[in-house]
């Protein structure tokens, strides 16, 4: 596993929450809920990364994840750059490394990197500078860290720390899913008192994967009780050939509508973390109902980068010009 750490113990990147104990976790939701205002108020300002400069790289495509981040650095006093990959001398057969090099050499602090190659994100982290942090923004199936932060501050915000009271259903196209595998990380690290994994065969991750989840076929059998209801798009652009139903099929048997969200406990929350198939895996009257939380999760979503962007980047000392 990637270490993300510096010598001192202290969060230098973050590539995974994987090696995130309960603690660690806990700290960042609670500086994630300072940077949290309610809509409409002044949003939080400092000038915690002055001088530092971001570079989101996103070679998939992202609303959320890159507006949030860059929103975040900017509030925090950073300088942002995106990056447009398709303009960039990458288009032209420059690897990410030289790319990245090349932006070090202008002072880049940070990159915040978005991939669909499994090991992009933790071989850059491998090959900066010892100053330099790299973020994930989703690397592959595999990884989503500021999203399943962001989801699990939005459950202490709606149900409170005790998670070990709480039971966790994830519905849909968890096979394919890195907001699946950082919520499974999220919610273990934060002592979650059941999760519950509900998909038809073909989205069902592997037999290793996941091994504190209970696997359920169908909503009727895996929602009842449940506290959390976060559904999944279906990603079709990373299946090869999935044996799924198809769109009116599949929100026949898995979609969450009105009547099936009844099978949860009646205070139940409903997460998603967009973009959504509406009428494929969750129904509008729902994803836009009273128990939706979906955009409460969006506004989340800034808070724990500023968070994150704040633990990682370090202040340092002022340098004398090089060469004098
Ligand atoms: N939830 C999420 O990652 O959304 P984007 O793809 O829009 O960033």
């Amino acid at each position: 596993m990637m270490n993300q750490r510096r010598a001192d113990g202290s969060l230098r990147h973050l590539i995974t929450l994987e090696s995130l104990g309960r603690t660690e976790v806990e700290t960042l939701l609670d500086r994630s809920q300072h940077y949290v205002r309610p809509l409409g108020a002044m949003p939080p300002s400092n000038r915690t990364l002055a001088g530092r400069t971001i570079g989101n790289l996103f070679t998939e495509p992202s609303t959320r994840t890159r507006v949030s981040f860059e929103v975040a650095g900017r509030r925090l006093g950073a300088e942002v750059i995106n990056l447009e990959v398709q303009l960039s001398s990458r288009a032209k057969g420059e690897s990410m490394l030289d790319t990245i090099h090349t932006l070090e050499a202008l002072h880049f602090d940070v990159f915040v990197i978005r991939d669909s190659e499994p090991g992009v994100v933790a071989h850059v982290a491998n090959h900066v500078a010892p100053h330099v942090s790299v973020l994930s923004a989703g690397e592959a199936h595999l990884s989503h860290p500021t999203q399943g932060l962001l989801d699990a501050l939005t459950v202490r915000q709606c149900k409170g720390d005790r998670f070990e009271r709480l039971c966790v259903a994830i519905v849909g196209d968890i096979r394919h899913s890195r907001v699946a595998r950082s919520a499974y990380e999220v919610f273990t690290a934060l002592g979650v008192g059941e999760l519950r994994l509900i998909a038809p065969r073909g989205l069902m991750p592997e037999p290793g994967e996941f091994p504190a989840g209970r696997r359920f076929s169908t909503p009727e059998a895996g929602l009842p009780d449940a506290d959390v209801v976060m559904m999944l798009r279906i990603q079709k652009e990373r299946m090869a050939q999935a044996d799924i139903p198809d769109g009116d099929e599949y929100f026949a048997r898995y979609g969450l509508t009105v009547p099936r969200l009844r099978l949860a406990r009646s205070d139940a929350i409903v997460m998603h973390p967009q973009p959504m198939n509406r009428g494929i895996e969750i129904a509008s009257e729902v994803a836009d109902g009273a128990q939706s939380v979906i955009r409460q999760q969006v506004r989340n979503g800034v808070a724990v980068r500023m968070a994150v962007l704040a633990e990682v980047a370090r202040p340092r000392p002022l340098a004398r010009p090089a060469g004098t």
